[in-house]
């Protein structure tokens, strides 16, 4: 029940779905079930799990096992700890998408969402990007896992045949937060991502942002990042779900684009911060950070297509919802 996990949880129960949400609480806590609850008068069932531990991964999904479907989010994500712990990674984001394969296997669970990302991509030659473009080698361990994970699953489902279905959403900058302010993004210690930061300075809690690279070959100089209202990307697994569920899926294993089409710079997005909310962003122009990229956006149509969905919330609205979110929170 991460940021991501806690979202779609509530699109889901409020789409009618019922919700056992597993996690080892690694990098989140049990009080996100008391929002969720808040939010939707319905508390989802919870099971402390760590996947690393195949037989207890295993006894739970036989819990389970009327279940119609499975969404995997549960990775670690830090890209920058990846370099630092490769190893730590490929045991958690692959060892653990083995064991929920495994899980889904002997409980008979067909269906599987894969939050998958755009870092797949690495630095794309044309923009935007389509689902079809070239797969770059990865530029972390991190970016790794999730194409080693791709890989995976359709390898996988070539060899279940009908008894596996999967549906990798490859996510773009998720913000924002959840209109009630009950739920959001809750990073530990100092936040490695853009939009914490931005809140996380403009209430004074950290002294300054820096902007890492002013020398980019984009309109202002700095990085371009497709970022998605986090309530829109949860609304995109139910969409998924519910193509899987009905059994509309054209091949066994599909991808999709979830992102708005647009690219927005980080002084873009920190004008349209301050403009929103009133506040100063105390900000400095630094060097690149490794890594990084210059620019990526989705192409989203095939998701609108065969998923029926679409980003609706703006750029405002996703900057407003996550200020309101850090402000409750602190309070
Ligand atoms: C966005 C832009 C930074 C912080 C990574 C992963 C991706 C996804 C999200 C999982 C960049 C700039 C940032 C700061 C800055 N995965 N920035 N000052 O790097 O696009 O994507 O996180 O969680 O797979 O690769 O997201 O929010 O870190 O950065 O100038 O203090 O903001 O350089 O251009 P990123 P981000």
């Amino acid at each position: 029940m991460g940021y991501i996990g806690s979202h779609t949880a509530v699109e889901l129960i409020e789409s009618g779905y019922e919700v056992v949400i597993i996690d080892n609480l690694s990098n989140s806590k049990e009080e996100v079930l008391d929002g969720i609850e808040r939010i939707t008068g319905r508390r989802p069932h919870f099971e402390k799990l760590d996947l690393v531990d195949q037989e207890r991964t295993l006894e739970v999904f036989e819990r389970h096992n009327d279940a119609i479907g499975v969404i995997h989010f549960a990775a670690l994500k830090a890209v920058g700890e990846s370099v630092e712990n490769p190893g730590l990674y490929f045991k958690n984001n692959i060892l653990g998408l083995v064991h929920v394969l495994e899980g889904m296997e002997s409980s008979r669970i067909p269906n599987l969402i894969f939050s998958s990302s755009c870092t797949v991509y690495g630095e794309p030659d044309t923009l935007p990007v389509t689902e079809t473009s070239e797969i770059k080698k990865a530029s972390s361990p991190y970016g790794a896992t999730k194409q080693i994970g791709e890989e995976l699953l359709q390898s996988e489902v070539k060899a279940k045949g009908d008894k596996l279905n999967v549906i990798s959403l490859r996510y773009f900058n998720p913000v924002g937060a959840h209109s009630s302010s009950l739920i959001g993004e809750l990073p530990l210690g100092i936040p490695n991502n853009l939009m914490p930061f931005v809140t996380q300075t403009a209430l004074g809690i950290l002294k300054e942002l820096s902007v890492y690279g002013s020398d980019y070959n984009t309109p202002d100089g700095t990085a371009v990042r497709d970022y998605i209202h986090v309530v829109d990307l949860a609304k995109a697994h139910v969409s998924a779900m519910q193509r899987l569920e009905n059994k509309n899926q054209e091949e066994g294993y599909e991808v999709y684009n979830i992102g708005t089409g647009k690219g927005i710079s980080v002084l873009e997005l920190i004008l349209a911060f301050e403009k929103v909310t009133g506040e100063t962003v105390r900000y400095n122009m630094v060097d690149r950070r490794e890594g990084d990229v210059e620019a990526v956006y989705a192409n989203a149509d095939l998701a609108k297509t065969k998923l029926g969905w679409s980003a609706e919330r703006d750029l405002e609205t996703m900057c407003k919802s996550a200020y309101e979110w850090e402000k409750r929170y602190r309070e």
